[in-house]
């Protein structure tokens, strides 16, 4: 990828592969500080959480906070706090969304799921922890004010619960499958499941840099198209990627009749679709008075992902 844009606290010019692999290094950092040892009781319970998160997930999510965050000038460490939250909040989706009575998968992140390597309760309880670590996590982080802090929680919370976020999301998800969907519903869906976390994460990016309303809006914008385009290519990568690529089995959606994009209008229809949603989430860049090259550079790496 030839973007490049200036890494904050680092006078070098570096490439956006760099950005994501240093801002992985971060968050796994700080991840591993902020999640009980493996040694702790209940063990069993821990080393699922681990298990889970230190599975090479990308830290889209996390990466996106940091990178608004910093476009807008806030300070690394003012960040990283929310970035691992939201981490948490992900990973614990993932693990709840692969059990039997979900979308029942085997292999994630390259490794049998959760449920699989600890079993069922274990697995519900790690996410249960993990979604709960991240509130205390945001609450006792001593880098930002107590006002912010509970911002940030509701941002959050709206973002992950129900009725405007994820799990309103996967519950519609669920209700559609074998069914067909109209365009709109579909949107819906890949809106809340998938869109309102990674909305939040642009969010919490730029709340914490006290962006202003403008900014935030635009970022509100740019990100909510950034999480539609992440879903529609997770539908288009189970369709045509490897299990070695993505570090999931492919082909499940079509088993399980989900409706996605590639299932209700094709492939080609797809990358059509892909494309115009790309156009759509780099057009509030334009609102937004900063260097936005890591931003557009971020929408090109979804747009072009094959993991
Ligand atoms: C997978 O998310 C689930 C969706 C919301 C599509 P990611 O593709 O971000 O998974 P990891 O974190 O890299 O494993
Ligand atoms: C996941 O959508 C959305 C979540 C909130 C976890 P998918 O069910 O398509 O995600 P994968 O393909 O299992 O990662
Ligand atoms: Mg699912
Ligand atoms: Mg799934
Ligand atoms: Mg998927």
């Amino acid at each position: 990828m030839k973007t490049s844009f200036e890494m904050q606290g680092s006078a070098r010019v570096v490439p956006l592969p760099d950005f994501l692999a240093r801002a992985r290094t971060l968050v796994d950092t700080q991840l591993d500080l902020l999640l009980p040892a493996e040694s702790v009781s209940p063990t069993n319970i821990h080393a699922a959480i681990r298990w889970s998160v230190f599975a090479g997930g990308k830290r889209f999510r996390p990466a996106l906070l940091l990178a608004i965050g910093e476009t807008f000038g806030a300070p690394r460490d003012s960040l990283m706090a929310t970035a691992c939250a939201l981490e948490m909040i992900h990973t614990y989706s993932l693990v709840h969304d692969d059990l039997p009575s979900m979308d029942d998968d085997d292999l994630r992140r390259g490794r049998p799921t959760c449920h699989v390597r600890f079993g069922e309760p274990s697995a519900i309880l790690a996410g249960d922890a993990l979604l709960t670590l991240a509130f205390k996590t945001i609450a006792e982080d001593e880098k930002l004010t107590a006002t912010k802090r509970v911002g940030l929680i509701s941002e959050i919370a709206r973002a992950a619960g129900t009725p405007d976020g994820m799990v309103a999301g996967q519950a519609y998800d669920l209700e559609a499958e074998a069914r067909n969907v109209a365009a709109e519903e579909l949107e819906k869906i890949h809106r809340l499941k998938t869109g309102a976390l990674i909305t939040a994460a642009g969010r919490c990016g730029a709340i914490i840099a006290d962006a202003s309303a403008a900014a935030l809006a635009a970022v509100t914008d740019y990100a909510g198209q950034l999480g539609l385009l992440f879903q529609i290519t997770d539908d288009l990568l189970d369709v045509t990627a490897t299990a070695e690529a993505i570090g999931k089995t492919p082909g499940k959606d079509a088993r399980s009749r989900k409706a996605t994009y590639p299932a209700l209008h094709g492939i080609e229809a797809t990358r059509k679709y892909l494309a115009s949603t790309h156009a759509a989430a780099c057009e509030p860049l334009s609102r937004i008075d900063r260097p936005t090259d890591l931003l557009r550079a971020i929408a090109d790496f979804i747009l072009e992902r094959e993991a």
